[in-house]
């Protein structure tokens, strides 16, 4: 079997790139960017990922410069691209402007990874000779000189050597990502250095199926497996393969119910398990979970906690169950985006600690007590696995729920949190969007996003005033790129102005406003069920934030429905416009609703999730 190997610079879309390469039938695997050149001689193609750090940070990652003796062909991406520039004696400067979202890329010549992009050109083409192709780009430095033997293949405006290649040596570099799918031919590129590779075409899920269901019954032998489930499609599938592979008696699942589930979901999830033949324990927590959130306002503690505690009940079922260690191994359904955000692999940036990395978990890890057999899988290849299983539609589609629920969607305020010189910002931005008729205001609370790579923690600017999306989607991603000390940008959709507005402090986890989201979440999921988008939205947090507007008493809801594949990065969702009035009306009508929001920011830089 032919390999790819994408060498991982700590960039959060490296195993975006290995999942690409796969669903074009080549198997490929993530190394260390370090890994010496003599045990990479199985691969037929090396691609060097992008990372967070620039080349000219002291610690910067490298890569073996033997690589270039094994005469294989090399693609490098972003900061793989300037590494690999610098490495063969070009240059790297920091960029005039940092340059993340949509680009524009002008293609001189339809040739190396280019090949093919259109089958009929079209009049630009025509006219010019060159084609033009929407790429995604998230980055500050450049390439500035080329070394000897390359030629520019592609520029955008802000950057002249988006696209390079030595047609001899087969080595190409490329600012954007094509691994995501803004790049609208990314496939298509990756596709052609494939085919520059030279690689036969023999991978598919059903291989790694049959793989994993080997792997399983070796590292478990006869012992019993003790799963952690949730309901979601991740955890099903994951029960699926122990099931297949060890027999169902030989697998137990525990439910933890932390009191941050949707409005009935408990019922939902132990029905459809069941069914499955799931052999199921449910753990009701609530209790301890809001005594343990009692004092947290920070959202990584938060996290910290909901995963340790999941970790102490974990240890409680067992003993109360008898399971002993020896006899006993653990599982979860973690997939890959859930590992990369955590700060996962050697040089990425952690974004968030997602529930199933916490410490605790890694110990058990380490210990080799934990397989997580869908770990190296994306949501997408989740649930084509699922699918060929046979699971119910419904499940398939189910969209991702993370595993501390509503928590992370409660935005907690133990004081109002204002960036320096906020309100000279605040009067700059409000200039700006005057001839647009828009206004805005900065929020004193803070969410989580991602910006070149890197977490980020920051206030969201609240914009107001008649407009529509596409107009909103340019002022938001404008106004974040201008000013930094922004993350996030939402517009406001129940008011047509801000008049004023309150932040109520020292609001903490607790179960009315757990009760109040969840009313606010089940108005939203009912609207797009009957409105048949379940399929069409990737996931749609509803969010709940300690501010009043207008003089109305209570706290606001944001919506955020986004478009996504694969969640490492996302659009947001344009509603219907219908469809966002009937569920507007339905929130403000609840008891303790104040305003409505929605989140017009992309990923990145917001995260999905607001914590
Ligand atoms: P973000 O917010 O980082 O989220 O854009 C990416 C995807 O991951 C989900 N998510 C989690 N899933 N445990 C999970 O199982 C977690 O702790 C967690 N945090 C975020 C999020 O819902 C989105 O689908």
């Amino acid at each position: 079997m032919d390999k790819i190997v994408v060498l991982d610079f700590g960039g959060q879309y490296a195993h975006l790139i290995a999942n690409r390469i796969r669903r074009l039938n080549v198997y490929s695997e993530i190394k260390d960017a370090s890994t010496k050149a003599e045990d990479l001689l199985e691969y037929k193609g090396i691609i060097l990922s992008g990372g967070p750090l620039s080349v000219f940070e002291e610690n910067a990652p490298k890569f073996d410069s033997e690589i270039f003796d094994l005469g294989v062909p090399i693609l490098g991406i972003c900061y793989g691209h300037q590494l690999l520039m610098q490495t063969l004696g070009g240059k790297v400067e920091k960029g005039k402007i940092k340059e993340y979202g949509l680009a524009e890329l002008e293609i001189e010549d339809q040739k190396s990874i280019f090949k093919n992009l259109q089958d009929r050109p079209n009049l630009s083409s025509q006219l010019l000779g060159r084609i033009i192709e929407n790429v995604w780009m998230s980055h500050g430095d450049e390439v500035t000189e080329l070394p000897i033997g390359f030629e520019t293949l592609a520029s955008t405006n802000d950057c002249k050597n988006a696209a390079v290649w030595n047609p001899e040596k087969k080595i190409v570099g490329i600012q954007f990502h094509p691994e995501v799918t803004h790049t609208d031919k990314g496939m298509q590129m990756l596709d052609n250095f494939i085919n520059i590779c030279e690689c036969s075409r023999d991978w598919n899920l059903e291989h790694f199926f049959r793989e994993k269901v080997n792997e399983i019954k070796e590292k478990v032998g006869n012992k019993k497996v003790f799963l952690l489930i949730s309901g979601g499609i991740d955890s099903t599938v994951t029960y699926l393969l122990l099931a297949e592979a060890l027999g169902a008696h030989n697998v137990y699942g525990l439910l933890v119910d932390t009191g941050f589930l949707r409005k009935n979901e408990r019922e939902e999830i132990e029905i459809t398990l069941r069914k499955l033949g799931v052999n199921l324990h449910v753990h009701d927590g609530k209790e301890e979970y809001f005594e343990a959130l009692d004092k947290v306002y920070n959202p990584e503690e938060k996290r910290k906690i909901i995963g340790d505690l999941f970790v102490k009940i974990l240890e409680k079922e067992t003993n109360k169950l008898n399971i002993t260690s020896g006899d006993w191994m653990f599982a979860q359904g973690t997939i890959y985006p859930d590992t990369i955000e955590s700060g996962g692999t050697k040089h990425s940036d952690k974004i968030k600690t997602h529930h199933n990395r916490v410490e605790k978990i890694q110990e058990l890890i380490d210990e080799g007590r934990l397989i997580e057999p869908i770990a190296e899988l994306y949501k997408d290849e989740v649930r084509d696995v699922a699918a060929q299983m046979g699971l119910d539609e419904k499940l398939v589609w189910r969209h991702p729920f993370p595993g501390p629920g509503l928590a992370i969607r409660i935005i907690c305020s133990e004081k109002e949190f204002f960036p320096d010189r906020a309100f000279e910002l605040e009067h700059r931005i409000n200039l700006l969007l005057q001839p647009k008729r828009l206004k805005a205001k900065i929020f004193p609370i803070r969410s989580v996003g991602v910006q070149g790579d890197a977490r980020s923690y920051k206030n969201p600017v609240a914009v107001h005033g008649i407009a529509e999306f596409a107009q909103l989607e340019k002022v938001g991603t404008d106004l974040i790129n201008k000013y930094p000390i922004l993350n996030r940008a939402i517009y406001c959709v129940s008011d047509s102005e801000i008049i004023n507005y309150g932040l109520t402090e020292g609001l903490k986890l607790t179960p009315n406003r757990v009760e109040l989201l969840q009313k606010a979440d089940e108005i939203v999921r009912k609207a797009i069920e009957e409105n048949n988008l379940t399929r069409k939205i990737w996931q749609f947090p509803v969010v709940l934030i300690p501010i009043n507007i207008n003089g109305r008493k209570g706290e606001s809801i944001v919506l955020r429905p986004v478009a996504s594949e694969e969640a490492m990065t996302a659009n947001f969702y344009k509603l219907p416009t219908d469809v966002l009035k009937s569920i507007v009306l339905d929130i403000l009508s609840l008891d303790g609703i104040s305003g409505v929001f929605y989140d017009i920011t992309n990923k990145p830089p917001g995260t999905i999730e607001w914590e």
